[in-house]
């Protein structure tokens, strides 16, 4: 297989002001790469290049301890493009003694993700477990100004390099009650905790995502179905939510839910998000692969479903390491469930293009690009360049893609993509097997853009120039 790379760019605009990050930060490339297949056809050949086709990501659960692994940190540069700190941001890592905060580990974790363009999740600012002792002896005041002051200092530290935080994790009891859970936040402060920790969130970082995220609510019962009540007054009252996470950890015991899809669309029907955030499926061969297959497809038909994340790199390191859940085996080999995952991906549908321009005739030597968006959510679309050899083959091509604040481009494929210094100008090359063409031959490449509130702003493009 010819491998390229695929670069994944997270990009600052409104959180450049806040965090005072180097404008010139080069885009950073990933080592995922795609295969480019005859013609204009091309499928991605690594798990994150192919969801971000589809403008979705494809993420893991990281461990900073294991970053100095050189298989570890190989398959995870090489498959995904979005990082969860597993353990790394929780409350007992961060803030081991009140108004004491540790961002050792998970700043390693946060640095090496956005080295490479990749983007992170945050992972968790309010959760009952991974608790310091101290948390726990706290009066109801004391422990309500604990509470918004660990979500400040955590979302300050990281302000404009998250995408999305997880607010608030498994909040709800299991079962069929659809309580709240007892913790020392429901138990001292109420229901309210919930929305006062998204109020806090909100106004530290507004441009994060701001997720509820829990398990066994994957499928419609009497959990997922108080969350969702939970969310349905969010948004009728204006407290902000942006997101919700479905864990999605899978066994014999608590299978893949038939109902997946159908509550994720019924979520995202409230007008937020969903994202799978902590996906692994015990198991092995067929089966486990094509519970994959189940998920990934659900994901797929979902339109608000933004990406999946799988909750580690290696059946080695996952903590459910004897039931083998995740999509790479303890050696680091491809499972099954690997080539479930990419072929589903790879084999999602995209749209009709909403518009097609057809290119002028190309000239003799030269080349010509036209553009067709491929695909829109409602935060972001897909661009889809063709570009095209005249009348003599060509060697190489270079074309630039203008895109039009706020909107940004969050992710390329099938090119070598520099930026120029303002982000907003990106001159896209052949990669290593798509710069040759035959005489009237094409091939493409493709973007994913955030729109960031711009919904009607065309990326323009610049001539083709031939080598
Ligand atoms: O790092 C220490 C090590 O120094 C020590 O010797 C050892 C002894 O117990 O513990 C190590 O820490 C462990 C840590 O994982 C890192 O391996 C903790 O004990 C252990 O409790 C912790 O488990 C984590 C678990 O959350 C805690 O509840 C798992 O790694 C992590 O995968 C898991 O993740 C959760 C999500 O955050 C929320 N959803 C469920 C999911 C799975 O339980």
């Amino acid at each position: 297989m010819i491998y390229d790379n695929v670069s994944r760019r997270y990009h600052r605009v409104r959180s450049f002001a806040r965090t005072a990050l180097p404008l010139g930060l080069a885009a950073a490339v990933t080592a995922a790469g795609l295969v480019a297949l005859s013609g204009t056809a091309s499928a991605a050949s690594t798990l994150g290049a192919s969801a971000a086709e589809r403008g979705r990501y494809f993420g893991a659960a990281v461990a900073a301890n294991h970053l100095g692994e050189a298989d570890y940190a190989n398959a995870l540069h090489t498959e995904f493009n979005m990082a969860t700190p597993e353990n790394e941001m929780k409350w007992d890592a961060t803030e081991p003694s009140q108004g004491s905060f540790n961002f050792g580990n998970a700043d390693r974790i946060v640095s090496d993700a956005r080295g490479r363009g990749n983007r992170v999740r945050g992972h968790t600012l309010v959760w009952h477990s991974q608790l310091p002792g101290w948390v726990s002896g706290l009066s109801a005041s004391a422990l309500s100004s604990a509470m918004n002051n660990h979500i400040t200092q955590l979302m300050t530290h990281y302000r404009g390099q998250i995408y999305a935080w997880d607010v608030v994790n498994e909040a709800f009891q299991d079962g069929g009650s659809g309580a709240r859970r007892s913790s020392p936040f429901q138990d001292r402060l109420g229901n309210g905790f919930i929305e006062q920790a998204f109020r806090t969130a909100r106004s530290v970082d507004p441009n994060a995502k701001l997720c509820y995220n829990d398990y066994n609510t994957d499928g419609q019962n009497a959990k997922s179905n108080a969350v969702f009540a939970m969310v349905q007054d969010f948004k009728n009252r204006g407290v902000p939510i942006d997101c919700v996470g479905f864990q999605s950890h899978f066994n014999s015991a608590s299978p893949v839910p038939s109902d997946y899809q159908q509550n994720l669309q019924r979520f995202a029907n409230l007008g937020v998000d969903v994202q799978i955030t902590e996906l692994d499926i015990e198991g092995s061969g067929t089966a486990q692969a094509n519970s994959y297959t189940r998920v990934v497809n659900a994901c797929l038909a979902v339109s608000r479903c933004a990406g999946i994340t799988v909750w580690g790199v290696t059946d080695k390191y996952s903590w459910r390491a004897s039931g083998t859940p995740l999509v790479l085996d303890g050696n680091y080999n491809k499972k099954p469930a690997y080539t479930a995952v990419l072929t589903a991906l790879n084999n999602g549908t995209t749209p009709p293009p909403s518009s097609t321009t057809p290119p002028p005739p190309p000239p003799p030597g030269g080349c010509t690009v036209s553009y067709q968006e491929t695909q829109r959510w409602p935060d972001r679309y897909n661009g889809q360049v063709t570009v095209r050899a005249g009348s003599t083959a060509i060697t190489g091509w270079t074309t630039t893609v203008t895109i039009t604040r706020p909107q940004q481009i969050s992710a390329t494929w099938n090119g070598n993509p520099t930026w120029d210094s303002s982000g907003n100008v990106m001159t896209m090359r052949n990669n290593s097997s798509n710069g040759n063409l035959a005489a009237g031959a094409s091939t493409s490449f493709g973007f994913t853009v955030m729109m960031n509130g711009n919904s009607t702003a065309v990326p323009r493009l610049g001539s083709c120039s031939a080598s």
